[in-house]
């Protein structure tokens, strides 16, 4: 088991509000909205089977391996942060599997424009790599860890080490990765434990622990009905232990995380609920596919491919500015509609 009491010294409670370098983003959709954030998947395969992600059985099959390379991340995120984009996350399926992490990271930071940026991982090479990525220029890292109990987190992960993801924590915090969240998908076979031992970290370490709401794909939407469980009920939980949560969100929010403390805590409890509360309004986000492709809504019915317009910058920019204007205003979740969305596999979230 982790030794809980070890980890987090080092990490704060900044939150970064992402104002642009020179003013306003050219990136602004139908609605008004700017958007500043583009979360960049390089890759759509994974060292993990997580059940909500890819159910036993599933139908996902993985496409080929025509993944963009370094170079041509490079130059679509250049791009990008050109016309508004300022802070960057790098996702998957798992990016750490990728065997050039270090160069992407190198070559993103060195872009002039990047104020942020961030890293999502199931934190499984993460004591390997925490030092190289801070060194190529991570910010920051999320790290997906449903509970601190071992069994039942290789239970949810099909394959996964607890001991070895809590080592990622852990040198994560030790490289001075900051903040360092902790994300936490809700399952209704969760017990009280499972959020309890979660909860607790954020008592005396600045920690974020956030707890998400999961979300249905083509792959996963048979388990919504059995396995879907919502942000309020851990909420009742905590505050049936503590009290009354108080707020902590920052004065800029700048992600759809509701973020409250337990009174005296050092550490923060976030809420990320799609189904039960939209945040679609302030929507600052777009998405990149690891072959290319935009995506403007987790939950929108098809992508735009980009990757055959990088050796023509004006023709980029203009398909770029055309599809914008398809973004939707919100996802229609709670009318059961999630898109064409295989898995958080192909996108990570
Ligand atoms: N719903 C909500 N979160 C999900 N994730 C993966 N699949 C789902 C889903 N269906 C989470 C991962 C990770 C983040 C990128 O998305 O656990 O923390
Ligand atoms: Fe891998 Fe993330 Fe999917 Fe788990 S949720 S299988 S860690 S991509």
């Amino acid at each position: 088991m982790p030794e809980l009491h070890q980890i987090g010294q080092a990490s704060s409670e900044r939150d970064i509000p992402v104002p642009h370098k020179n003013g306003s983003s050219r990136l602004v959709d139908a609605f008004g909205r700017e958007l500043t954030y583009l979360r960049v998947s390089v890759t759509d395969r994974c060292n993990l089977r997580c059940s909500y992600c890819l159910p036993e059985g599933a139908e996902f099959r993985f496409g080929d391996r025509d993944f963009m390379t370094a170079g041509q991340i490079e130059t679509l995120v250049g791009t990008l942060v050109d016309l508004g984009i300022r802070s960057v996350r790098l996702t998957g399926g798992e990016p750490l599997v990728r065997k050039d992490i270090i160069e992407i990271v190198g070559r993103l930071r060195a872009l002039d424009g990047i104020q942020d940026l961030a890293l999502s991982t199931n934190g499984t090479e993460l004591s390997r790599l925490a030092v190289p990525l801070r060194d190529a220029g991570i910010d920051r890292v999320n790290v997906s860890i449903d509970t601190l109990d071992g069994e039942r987190f290789h239970e949810i992960t099909r394959t996964g080490d607890l001991e070895k993801v809590w080592q990622g924590v852990e040198a994560a915090l030790a490289a001075g990765l900051d903040p360092v969240k902790l994300n936490s998908v809700l399952l209704a076979d969760h017990r009280p434990r499972d959020i309890d031992r979660l909860v607790d970290l954020t008592l005396d370490r600045p920690l974020a622990v956030r707890f998400i709401e999961m979300m249905p794909t083509a792959t996963n939407k048979h388990l919504q009905q059995e396995q879907f469980r919502s942000c309020d009920w851990v909420r009742e939980r905590v505050e049936s232990r503590f009290g009354a949560l108080e707020s902590a969100d920052p004065p800029i929010r700048t992600g759809p995380a509701k973020s409250f403390r337990i009174p005296g805590a050092r550490g923060t409890v976030g809420f990320i609920t799609p189904l039960s509360h939209t945040f679609c309004h302030d929507c600052n986000r777009l998405r990149l596919t690891a072959r290319g492709e935009l995506r403007l809504c987790l939950f929108a019915d098809r992508t735009y491919a980009l990757r055959h317009l990088l050796t023509d910058r004006a023709a980029l920019e203009a398909e770029i500015f055309r599809v914008l204007a398809d973004k939707p205003a919100e996802h229609m979740l709670t009318e059961g509609n999630y898109g064409n969305l295989a898995s958080f596999m192909e996108i990570g979230g």
